[in-house]
């Protein structure tokens, strides 16, 4: 059995579904902090499948201890955190808590039942403001613009220093670029709580209505239409991504993986993107550039398709008609 943190949110409930289709049998652990129970249900109904599922926060050792003395857990995807870029620079406090002492908790109740293999969410922000894309592994981690930023890089550095000590531990880090899209059968996706921070759920809430209009923050960068450049991937890819990293596992050691296309979007492609998918145009007008963002980055995919045969499959036209539904889905609760 496989043991996911966060697995009823947006990401961690994609790589549930990867997992169960792929027939490994899963536990999810969320503190429903940023998602809803029914979630589990709706994963049941998208795969014909049993999850277990413990109501919890992943800093609560006792739990963790029951968990794994209920269930032969063979490794752990760590999907549970925080992840609001804004929201950590106003409650640093609250971040550093929830993904650092959180990943420290989870390895103690890991390391005392002797589950040595890990997963964890990070993300391409860890490469920092210096780095020039394409992004690779072989390049360092970088200085973080935010305390979400930050924290995530802490916990591949203290992944790090626990697999140099105890050489029984496996660990797989992966990078997430920018995850889009909602699953095919529109029953999962992102629901953002309030006013998105991300540009794919502002875009959706603004051609269903729900927001006026867009703000795109900035025109004047140094990218072919003067719009920031981001690597977009299906949230299903990278689900899929998951499930064949956990092959990884079983050599002994730490790796990092990059998940993303390899390509570059802009803002406006994306505005255009949408309009062209699903018909829906996007009121928007140009805003002054939002602090800390950085002009253009996207991935180099190479690594995790030549080590895991893992790449991102799904175009962005594809993205956007399941950003769509998933917005119908949602309005129609
Ligand atoms: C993409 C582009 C904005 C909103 C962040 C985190 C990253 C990861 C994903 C976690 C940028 C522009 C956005 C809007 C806009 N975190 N934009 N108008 O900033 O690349 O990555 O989210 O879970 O770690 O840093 O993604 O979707 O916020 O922005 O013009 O209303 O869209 O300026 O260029 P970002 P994003």
């Amino acid at each position: 059995m496989i043991l996911v943190t966060g697995g009823t949110g947006y990401i961690g409930s994609h790589v549930v579904v990867e997992l169960l289709q792929a027939g490994h049998r899963v536990a999810i652990l969320d503190d429903l902090s940023n998602s809803e129970v029914s979630v589990v249900e709706r994963i049941e109904q998208i795969t014909h499948q049993r999850v277990a599922f413990y109501h919890g926060d992943v800093r609560d050792v006792e739990l963790l201890a029951t968990i794994f003395q209920t269930h032969a857990i063979e490794a752990v995807i760590h999907c549970a955190g925080l992840k609001a870029v804004g929201e950590s620079v106003v409650n640093p406090l609250a971040y550093y808590d929830a993904n650092v002492y959180g990943a420290i908790a989870l390895c103690r109740a890991m390391a005392s039942a002797n589950v040595k293999r890990l997963i964890f969410s990070s993300s391409a922000t860890v490469y920092g403001v210096e780095a020039t894309p394409p992004y690779c592994e072989t390049m360092g981690r970088g200085s973080c613009t935010s305390p979400y930023g930050s924290s995530k890089a802490m916990v591949e550095k203290l992944l790090e220093d626990l697999g140099s000590s105890d050489p029984e531990w496996s660990v797989t880090i992966l990078r997430y670029f920018n995850p889009i899209g909602a699953h095919p059968s529109g029953m999962i996706g992102e629901s953002p709580q309030g006013i998105p921070n991300n540009l794919m759920p502002y875009i959706s809430q603004v051609a269903a209505g729900v927001l006026p209009e867009l703000l795109v923050y900035g025109s004047d960068y140094p990218t072919p239409d003067g719009t920031c450049v981001r690597d977009y991937l299906h949230v299903v890819d990278l689900a899929k991504g998951h499930q064949m990293a956990l092959k990884s596992l079983l050599q002994p050691g730490i790796k990092h993986y990059n998940l993303g296309t390899g390509q570059g979007v802009s803002v406006k492609q994306m505005i255009e993107a949408f309009t062209q998918a699903t018909q829906v145009p996007v009121p928007y007008r140009f805003a002054p550039r939002r602090s800390g963002d950085i002009a253009a980055f996207w991935a180099s995919a190479e690594k995790a398709r030549r080590e895991l045969g893992w790449q991102a499959n799904k175009h962005l036209h594809e993205m956007m008609v399941d950003t769509w539904r998933w917005q119908q889905y949602i309005a129609q609760r």
